[in-house]
């Protein structure tokens, strides 16, 4: 099959997203939630790229990818499910809400079904501690979180699949 010339190759998309905060004071932060955003994952063939353009190591930025749990180092399924696991929110089940997602998923916060449709991630606050166990579905936040309700709200996520 012909390579299609036409669609710029990943280090063109990435130098095009640097080029858009370039001036930016800090902008390596602010390129990787664009990068992000754009791709849903940050690949470990970005960093030499962004090293490049930025004129920092390679060591800089992979150490500023890595510090940060924001950023995903694989492609996310169709429908990510985080849950809030900081203090308000352990306090009224949140590890429970956890492990069931855990058990119903077949997979451990911080990585993706093995059929790469969820991918289920840890938070540290949502800002909606007065009602947790918190959550938040494809961006969606959801409060009083228990497995019942999550179990409602994935069978609901996979039936618009
Ligand atoms: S502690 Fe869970 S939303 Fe704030």
């Amino acid at each position: 099959m012909p390579i299609d010339t036409s669609e710029p190759s990943m280090a063109d998309r990435v130098r095009s997203v640097v080029d858009r905060h370039r001036g930016d004071r800090g902008a390596l932060l602010p390129i990787l939630h664009s990068l992000q955003a754009e791709f849903g994952y940050v690949d470990q063939a970005m960093i030499p790229v962004l090293a490049a353009e930025l004129n920092l190591s390679r060591a800089e930025v992979h150490g500023v990818v890595t510090f940060y749990h924001d950023f995903r180092a694989e492609p996310a399924g169709r429908t990510v499910l985080k849950l809030c696991r900081a203090e308000a929110c352990q306090s009224v089940g949140a590890e429970d809400l956890v492990a069931h997602a855990e058990t119903r998923l077949g997979s451990k916060i911080g990585s993706t079904t093995a059929d790469g449709q969820v991918t289920l991630e840890q938070v540290f606050c949502l800002g909606n501690c007065a009602l947790g166990p918190a959550g938040q579905v494809n961006g969606r936040l959801y409060g009083r979180l228990d497995a019942a309700r999550l179990d409602g709200i994935l069978d609901a996520e996979a039936e618009r699949a």
